[in-house]
């Protein structure tokens, strides 16, 4: 047996009264996790100790109606079952950081591949807090099987690159690492590229959406890939995935081979804003030619509406637009944002299929997606018609 690690709680029962013991728990706490299952049962003599997790206030209720059936409450050295997997960084970190720094564990946090983003709740006049932040790191490795690295988000996502300042804290170092999401894997470097777990209900509901075979789709901004890789996973479609970081451009390629796709993806390193001058050789190919248009760039998405609607076919087509908008009524202010600016390029909206809010951005923004089938518009096409 390995050595006790302090006093804990115990039931002890004489063995003949084990069973009576599980039924009254199951009696009197049906909904209550009594038995403390971090530790060991003990059998002594003719006695056994079930290990117990509870309050004062249980305690004192316990011990009336348990002195009333026999059993006893009584304090004693535990030992920790070897091979217990905690459940929660909470319970992972009991006795590891004083109960006044709790506040500091993240209620979530994001992992990509086996490395685990932890964003901190700024608390201050902690003592030791960097000690404490690496005590959470470790347990976040030790809760979550696949976790190897741990990083802190320290700034927010800003650059043309939309990437973040992060901080290593734990594990293996190094920020490259392989991402699954909805059968496709992704490869990528969260140092050096965008990218958000947080999305993948998103990118289902668009490669499961209503996509036609043969369609010809734009991904504006594409990052390492995740839209066009499933998309093309599922569709025989053509798309042309641009994104203006080399380092993403690099792993989206490197993506299109880690994954079976049925569709083609032609990957661009280019300013999408290069494709609407008059002698950009893809840019002339694609105009009026796109039956659909991705635009995840959520901070700036509406200055590239004039890119979309040069893509876009004149007969009509599909944009993804997403964008962030301010709180209150965040749906309607992102649709009156997206008609003003399609409008200012002669395309009117034919229908929203979907405007809904995607996740909460800030306490004062949510990230809205806007799913709208565009046309030119018609006053326009009869001018050039005469
Ligand atoms: C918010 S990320 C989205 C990436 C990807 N769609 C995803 O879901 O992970 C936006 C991407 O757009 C790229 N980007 C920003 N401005 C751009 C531009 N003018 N032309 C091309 N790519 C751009 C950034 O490098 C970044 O990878």
């Amino acid at each position: 047996m390995n050595s006790p690690e302090g006093k804990i709680f115990y039931f002890k029962v004489a063995k003949k009264d084990a069973q009576e013991l599980i039924n009254f728990i199951g009696r009197f706490y049906p909904n209550d996790k009594i038995l403390n299952d971090r530790y060991k049962i003990l059998k002594e003599g003719n006695n056994i100790f079930f290990p117990i997790k509870i309050s004062q206030k249980q305690l004192k209720d316990l011990k009336k109606k348990g002195n009333k059936m026999q059993i006893k409450i009584i304090k004693k050295y535990g030992y920790k079952k070897k091979d217990y997997k905690h459940k929660n960084l909470e319970e992972a970190l009991e006795d590891k950081i004083p109960e006044k720094s709790f506040d500091l564990i993240p209620k979530s946090y994001d992992i990509i591949g086996d490395i685990a983003i932890l964003e901190f709740n700024e608390i201050e006049r902690l003592r030791d807090i960097e000690k404490i932040k690496k005590k959470i790191s470790m347990a976040v490795i030790e809760v979550n099987k696949n976790v190897k690295t741990v990083y802190e988000k320290i700034g927010k996502v800003s650059g043309d690159y939309r990437t973040r300042e992060l901080k290593f804290l734990m594990g293996t170092k190094k920020s490259e690492t392989i991402h699954r999401e909805n059968n496709c894997q992704f490869k990528l470097d969260i140092e050096k590229t965008f990218f958000t777990p947080r999305l993948i209900n998103e990118r289902r509901k668009i490669s499961h959406s209503n996509i036609r075979k043969f369609e010809t789709i734009v991904d504006l901004f594409a990052g390492v890939g995740p839209f066009s890789v499933q998309i093309a996973k599922l569709h025989n479609v053509k798309i042309y995935a641009f994104d203006k970081n080399p380092h993403a451009y690099n792993y989206m390629k490197e993506n299109l081979q880690l994954n079976d796709i049925r569709g083609e993806i032609y990957p661009f390193n280019m300013d999408v804003s290069n494709l609407i001058k008059p002698h950009n050789k893809i840019g002339t190919k694609l105009k009026n030619k796109v039956n659909r248009v991705i635009m995840n760039l959520p901070e700036h998405a509406s200055d590239f509406l004039d890119i979309a609607c040069h893509l876009i076919r004149e007969k009509g087509g599909i944009i993804h637009f997403y964008l962030f908008s301010e709180k209150p009524n965040t749906i309607k202010k992102a649709r009156n944002k997206f008609q003003e600016k399609i409008e200012g390029f002669n395309y009117y909206i034919d229908e929203i299929t979907r405007a809904e809010i995607v996740k909460s951005y800030s306490p004062k923004s949510n990230m809205i997606v806007i799913d709208a089938f565009i046309r030119k518009n018609q006053t326009h096409l009869m001018r050039n018609f005469k």
